[in-house]
């Protein structure tokens, strides 16, 4: 008999035909989202699994399910992942890094172009019947060319983003745990690094990309948002929990910031009631790896992971290897 997989969540029925060459395959194509009791349960006697950052994988859920052997989680990001608690009960995790870059660096600009020029807010206006009203100062916003893109989390995506600066003329900063290579920067649109601090002054657009950690929380609180320019937009396409949403929401009501952009929130998929009263922010669902193309690369990837860990013990974005 096959061994036996759970796919958490619902998914392209091409890689489930892909699975089932391998295992035994319990799928949930209804998308019903498992409580971590549910999921328990569901695990029990799987020795893998195929999941979304949605699934909270700790110990308390690994001391139920003895037998999993492999978590192929469908996201880069990984912070619903314990990976030590993994480690600690000889389960392999991996995630979907590179596929998504790119596409992901595109939603970033798809989300800052709104936000700093006002496409939802004025969409929302003409759609309400109010073009009549329309004044010489509707919908003013802030330019994008010329001005000073500051991205903290200069990963792939970051460096990305920056690329894609050049042809809107930008000054670009970044800061990042760490100073990329000389070449590196050049390559991003000659971007020079800075502290948190100088970014917050100096950028018109603030661009979030840092991966979630304890250390990450609250990067943009309210200290930070009053270090920013009046006029400035912020744009997070990293995790909730990089932002305080409350602060946040403060600092767009009182207009202390120009606008936000953002594609992640705390407590997804719940999220702060107060952003839709506002006007000056975009919303989106968590949205920015969603192109046709890159999901499917994406479960595609995570499959190859979860066949290539339970087959030959080596998932290619493995996580977590023996020292
Ligand atoms: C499981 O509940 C998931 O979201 O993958
Ligand atoms: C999406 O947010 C991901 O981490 O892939």
């Amino acid at each position: 008999m096959k061994p036996a997989i759970l796919v958490t969540r619902a998914i392209f029925p091409e890689v489930l035909t892909k699975l089932e060459q391998y295992f035994e395959v319990e799928s949930n194509q209804d998308d019903i989202i498992f409580s971590p009791t549910e999921l328990a349960a569901r695990l029990k006697g799987k020795v893998g699994t195929l999941a979304t950052a949605s699934a909270r994988i700790n110990t308390e859920l690994l001391q139920q399910v003895p037998g999993l052997k492999m978590i192929a989680s469908m996201a880069v990001g990984y912070d619903n992942i314990d990976v030590p608690a993994c480690t600690a009960h000889g389960v392999m995790a991996s995630n979907t890094p590179e596929v998504l870059n790119e596409t992901t660096a595109d939603f970033g600009w798809a989300l800052l172009m709104a936000t700093a020029r006002r496409v939802t807010e004025s969409e929302h206006w003409l759609r309400a019947g109010h073009w009549t009203k329309w004044r010489y100062d509707s919908f003013l916003g802030a330019d994008v060319h010329g001005a000073t893109l500051g991205i903290i989390g200069m990963g792939r995506i970051g460096q990305a983003i920056a690329r894609r600066s050049m042809g809107f003329d930008m000054k670009v900063v970044y800061h990042n745990r760490s100073r990329l290579s000389a070449e590196q920067e050049a390559y991003a649109n000659n971007a020079l690094y800075v502290s948190k601090e100088e970014l917050l002054q100096q950028a018109d657009h603030v661009v979030l990309v840092l991966p979630y950690s304890v250390a990450s929380h609250h990067t943009i609180a309210a200290a930070e948002l009053a270090m920013m320019k009046p006029g400035a937009t912020l744009v997070n396409l990293a995790r909730g929990g990089i932002v305080d949403d409350q602060a946040l929401i403060a600092a767009l009501r009182e207009h202390r910031i120009a606008a936000a952009g953002l594609d992640v929130f705390e407590n997804e998929p719940k999220f702060h009631p107060d952003f839709l009263g506002l006007s000056n922010v975009v919303l989106t669902p968590h949205i920015a790896s969603a192109s046709e193309a890159t999901r499917r690369a994406m479960a595609n990837r995570a499959a190859d992971n979860l066949i290539a860990g339970l087959t030959e013990g080596k998932p290619r974005d493995w996580l977590n290897p023996p020292a």
